[in-house]
């Protein structure tokens, strides 16, 4: 048995810190084991937007990163592309170090109220054009609300835009955020090589049944929503397949407790505190220990053109209970036992 394992600090390819006083309790959580995380814009009161919010963001998450860790963990920027977003803003925001862009189609998502409406409009397609000649990527919330569209339908219904856009755009780099779906992990598969997924750690062992199936549990709601049993199984196939298509985005999407034990609650799992742990536990079950190195650190760095992490990190086979709050935010399995616990959190 296993009882030791070494991996490079982790790309997280898909984080969200928040803004003000909670970056204080998140971003030291990741930065712990991360070696950079591509940070969400989706932001409150103020959204990420234009190389000014992008400046202004990066001094926060900087701000909030422990000493010991400013040297071995950097935020990736990024802005979240709207309506009202023109080329030159994207240009902007390039020269102010966001490295890509956001899209939510309007409404499916938390804070997603002003997000994109026609994304194959003439319009769209220049500005993702500017995206593809700074060498930026397009990272998109990947589904579609329609009237009468069950919920679980929705990344489905997406899937033909996605394809519309890489035929449109056959050299932009585009990532199918949080995939959650067969249907959308074969998708990924069939376009270009410029067609990419991440994968959060939660779709990797939730499904609908967790949600709402027995008793209604706020802190596994999240968007896209966790799906069938064969969905599942594509997702833990794909992670951890050697599949260079697919790599780790968390998703971490913190929200305080009164936010999602409540009517209407937020959407988010906060997976942060957890998520190197959670995710040995995933690849030793499916035993594909040896793959979640790459699925982590090797090739996210890679379709994004960046060198890999070259620090390390070392978890060790020990039982770890997951504390129960983190300053008001309930991480993902709370309470619960962990299989691995992190023994060394930044090795040269
Ligand atoms: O569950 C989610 N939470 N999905 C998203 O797309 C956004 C995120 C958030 O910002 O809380
Ligand atoms: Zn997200």
């Amino acid at each position: 048995m296993t009882e030791q394992i070494t991996l490079h600090r982790f790309d997280d390819m898909h984080c969200h810190f928040r803004t003000g006083e909670i970056l204080k309790t998140v971003v030291p959580l990741t930065s712990l084991y991360a070696g950079r995380a591509v940070v969400m814009p989706n932001t409150r009161p103020r959204a990420i937007l234009d190389a000014d919010d992008v400046t202004w963001y990066r001094e926060q998450i900087l701000a909030a990163i422990p000493p010991d860790h400013r040297d071995c963990f950097h935020p990736l920027m990024t802005i979240e592309i709207r309506n009202e977003t023109t080329p030159a803003m994207v240009y902007a925001a390039y020269r102010a170090g966001a490295i890509a862009a956001k899209v939510y189609p309007r409404g499916v998502t938390t804070n997603a109220e002003h997000g994109m409406e026609q994304l194959l409009s003439a319009q769209a397609i220049d500005t993702f054009r500017a995206l593809d000649e700074l060498g930026m990527l397009l990272l998109i919330h990947g589904e579609r609300d329609e009237p009468r569209l069950l919920v679980t339908q929705r990344e489905e219904a997406f899937l033909p835009t996605l394809q519309q856009l890489a035929l449109q755009l056959p050299t932009l780099r585009i990532v199918l955020e949080h995939v959650s779906t067969r249907v959308g992990v074969e998708t990924v598969r069939s376009l270009g090589a410029n067609v990419a997924a991440t994968i959060t750690a939660h779709h990797l062992c939730l499904t609908l049944n967790d949600v709402i199936g027995n008793g209604v549990h706020p802190h596994h709601a999240c968007m896209p929503t966790p799906k069938g049993f064969d969905d599942l199984d594509a997702l833990i196939e794909a992670a951890t397949s050697g599949d260079p298509k697919f790599f780790l985005g968390s998703d971490t999407a913190p929200h305080l407790r009164e936010k999602k034990e409540c009517a209407h609650g937020a959407c988010g799992v906060f997976t942060a505190p957890i998520l190197p742990m959670l995710l040995a536990d995933m690849f030793e079950r499916a035993d594909r220990l040896d793959r979640l190195d790459d699925f982590v650190s090797r090739f996210g760095a890679e379709f994004y053109r960046i060198p890999r992490n070259h620090r390390k990190i070392v978890l060790g086979k020990r039982s770890w209970c997951v504390p129960a709050e983190y300053a008001g935010i309930v991480p993902f399995k709370a309470g619960e036992l962990l299989s691995w616990q992190l023994i060394d959190s930044c090795v040269c």
